[in-house]
């Protein structure tokens, strides 16, 4: 650039030199110099013209050709319009960029004016504040977000921790919301959908402390027996018997409740498809059916299997078993003593069926859709007294989702239950029979 203003000063200097010989010879010097300064005027104002000219014209290909110093200047423009251009694109780009990234994001997100209105928001934001960007711009976020807590949360300006509120939209979901402040007064709202998080919590919290309940009892009484046998002066044998015995029955409870709780935790962590085979459903329940009768003993159950022998299953044995040995002890458990157990395995339209049907107490409809969940009890001391943790029907529900089955519970108070296990298609084996018995 310094480069054309020398050669510019050249320019103007050669003009004036060359008007000034000739007017030298003409006999009017000056006023030659005059006519050289106007020649040069002419010049710069033409190449003012063509700039103007473009310059209205915004057509940004056709910058004017010119030469010497004006030749740079509109060098110097055409590589300024370029940079811009390139400056141009590269916001469009990272625009468009973050236009997809924040509708694609599922927590939302609201930009806010020095005094809380509603300046920008994604899509997301709709789905659980409630705001709309193209409704609601320039609207007071308050206005939209009633909730007590969070206008608190925006009066109070510290935005360390989150904030957890109800869902304006869906109030049966949780909401986290943070506010991020940016640039000079700018913030942003970030609000998460957490209802999976804080049911998970809970869970983990009713976790302990269920596990905690259920290995207390057990431990009260064996520290208990321990206690009066050290402080026995002439301990009696036959009282060391009895106490032994006890403690022995709260040892096995104590280990039925690990033994459940690590088959439910195999359940869930193993993959699905570890161990299958074509199971000989109907040889299990008739095993299963003599169980059950040793386990109901005297209480004289009359316990009835129909099942179809052609009817295998694909399938888990030892998790099979595990499910429908539960079934089927619940079943004699909660049925008073001579009434009947019904237990069928049957093809239907959709699969086959695995159901246990028994005339016992029944169950109220408020429990039915909690029966699966762990540690859940109807009548949690004849539970207990039965020797129950409450994790039976939970393993059960995690073996038949392993099987692409379902549980189905049908009970009416004072009349029994039918808990029936249905499976699908895809898990059936019929077997071809050449001979008859
Ligand atoms: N056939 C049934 N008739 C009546 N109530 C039942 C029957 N089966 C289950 N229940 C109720 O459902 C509850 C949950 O059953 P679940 O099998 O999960 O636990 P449990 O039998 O108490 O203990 P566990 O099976 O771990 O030994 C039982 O405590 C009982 O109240
Ligand atoms: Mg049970």
């Amino acid at each position: 650039m310094r480069e054309s203003w020398v050669s510019e000063i050249w320019v103007l200097v050669g003009i004036l030199a060359a008007f000034f010989t000739l007017g030298l010879i003409a006999g009017h010097p000056m006023a030659a110099v005059l006519l050289g300064l106007g020649a040069y005027l002419a010049l710069t104002l033409r190449h003012l013209f063509l700039l103007h000219r473009w310059l209205q014209s915004r057509r940004r290909n056709d910058i004017p050709e010119a030469s010497g110093l004006w030749g740079d200047i509109f060098d110097s423009i055409r590589a300024l319009m370029k940079e811009t251009e390139r400056r141009e694109d590269q916001l469009t780009q990272t625009l468009t960029r973050f236009q997809s990234t924040s509708a694609a994001t599922p927590d939302a997100m609201v930009v806010l004016t020095l005094n809380d209105a509603i300046e920008w928001a994604n899509p997301a934001a709709e789905r659980l504040l409630g705001v709309a960007f193209s409704r609601d711009y320039g609207l007071r976020v308050t206005n939209l977000l009633r909730d007590p807590d969070f206008t608190n949360y925006l009066k109070k300006g510290d935005f360390t921790d989150a904030i957890t509120v109800p869902s304006p939209e869906r109030p049966e979901k949780t909401l986290s919301l943070q506010i991020i402040p940016f640039g000079s007064s700018q913030k942003l709202l970030i609000g998460r959908d957490i209802t999976r998080l804080e049911r998970l919590e809970a869970m983990r919290r009713d976790f302990v402390a269920n596990i905690s309940h259920e290995l207390r009892t057990p431990l009260t009484v064996i520290s208990g027996f321990l206690e009066t046998l050290q402080d026995m002066d002439t301990p009696r044998i036959d009282e060391i018997r009895r106490h032994l015995v006890t403690m022995h029955e709260q040892a096995v409870r104590m280990q039925r409740l690990v033994n459940d709780l690590l088959t439910l935790s195999r359940l869930e962590t193993e993959p699905p498809l570890l161990h299958q085979s074509i199971v000989d459903v109907p040889v299990m329940l008739s095993g299963l059916k003599e169980m059950a009768e040793m386990l109901s003993g005297q209480h004289g159950h009359q316990i009835t299997l129909e099942a179809d022998p052609d009817l295998r299953l694909l399938g888990n044995e030892d998790e099979l078993r595990s499910a429908f040995s539960n079934l089927i002890n619940n079943a004699v458990r909660y049925t008073p003593e001579g009434r009947s157990i019904r237990m069928t395995w049957a093809g239907t339209p959709e699969g086959a069926r695995f159901s246990v049907s028994d005339t016992g107490d029944g169950i109220a409809p408020q429990h039915l859709s909690h029966l699966t969940e762990r540690f859940y009890r109807v009548d949690s001391a004849r539970s207990r007294a039965t020797g129950g943790t409450g994790l039976g029907l939970s393993i059960v529900k995690h073996v038949l989702l392993r099987h692409d089955a379902k549980l189905l519970i049908e009970s009416t108070l004072g009349r029994g239950s039918t808990f029936t296990c249905q499976f699908p298609q895809s898990r059936l084996q019929r077997i071809a029979r050449t001979d008859t018995v």
